[in-house]
């Protein structure tokens, strides 16, 4: 079982994110998988052109040179991309967003509809790697990933992926504090999404547990984890605090 995060914060392996991707890494590890983390930001990867030559003159290649050309190959290859980035002006960085645009040569141009009759791209390849998401924010609440929780499941169903896990932390900067009276708390907390990976890593979206009992809604959360040591005073409207939900059923594959 391969495992590729590709991390968008500009502070790299400095950053939040980071700090909660390797937590998800170390689980996933333990159950096994091989877990590559990738900081964006210390690669190449130029704006998309919008030329479409990827899909006309050389299908399923971009013509631009650039660190995309090793990322992509790697993006294929994985059995789980691990999707990770901040929360920035309620979206992706900038440095994501680049990435995920020169996404565009997997898919195959010509157009199908689903199963909800909405358009999307025809696959170029029988395999698609699943997404898992893992994001933080700088203000508290749950809601901050509003955007990307919804950004996500359309990616997902237009790139002929499916989005397995999603583990989202508000107030992230909490995760780089270093003061002795928060670390219970942080350690605590990485310690849960490090349980995420183990459980969720190598078997999300495979093991049966993970599917809602038939009427449940779908998209409702499965499974949450409750924050160790939380405050929940403490942390406000965050107090519900899930860091971790799988889905199901709201994408198609
Ligand atoms: C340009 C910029 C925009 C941001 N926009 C938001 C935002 O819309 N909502 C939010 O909750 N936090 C926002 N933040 C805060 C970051 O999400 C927060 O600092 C996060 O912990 C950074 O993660 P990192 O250390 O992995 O880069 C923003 C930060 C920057 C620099």
């Amino acid at each position: 079982m391969k495992i590729t995060a590709f991390n968008g914060s500009p502070r790299g392996e400095r950053g939040n994110t980071h700090t909660m991707v390797e937590a998800f890494f170390d689980g996933a590890r333990e159950s096994g998988a091989e877990a590559e983390n990738i900081p964006l930001v210390k690669k190449k990867i130029r704006h998309c052109l919008g030329c479409f030559e990827c899909w006309t003159l050389t299908p399923g290649k971009c013509i631009i040179r650039d660190d995309m050309d090793e990322l992509l190959p790697k993006y294929l290859a994985s059995d789980i991309v691990v999707m990770a980035t901040p929360v920035y002006v309620d979206n992706v960085t900038g440095i994501m967003k680049d990435f995920m645009d020169r996404l565009i040569p997997i898919v195959d141009p010509h157009f199908e509809k689903d199963e909800a009759g909405e358009y999307r791209h025809v696959r170029r390849y029988d395999k698609y790697p699943n997404i898992v998401v893992i994001s933080n924010s700088g203000f508290p609440e749950q809601s901050h990933f509003q955007v990307l929780h919804l950004l996500f499941q359309r990616i997902a169903r237009n790139m002929r992926s499916k989005v397995v896990a999603e583990v989202y932390r508000g107030g992230g900067e909490i995760l780089r504090e270093k003061s002795l009276f928060l670390r219970p708390f942080t350690a605590g907390y990485l310690k849960t999404v490090g349980k995420a990976g183990k459980e969720g890593g190598p078997d999300v979206g495979a093991n049966p547990c993970v599917r809602p009992p038939p009427g449940r809604p779908a998209g409702r959360p499965l499974r949450s984890w409750a924050l160790p040591g939380q405050n929940r005073r403490a942390l406000g409207p965050s107090r519900e605090g899930y860091v971790l939900h799988r889905l199901q059923g709201e994408n198609g594959s």
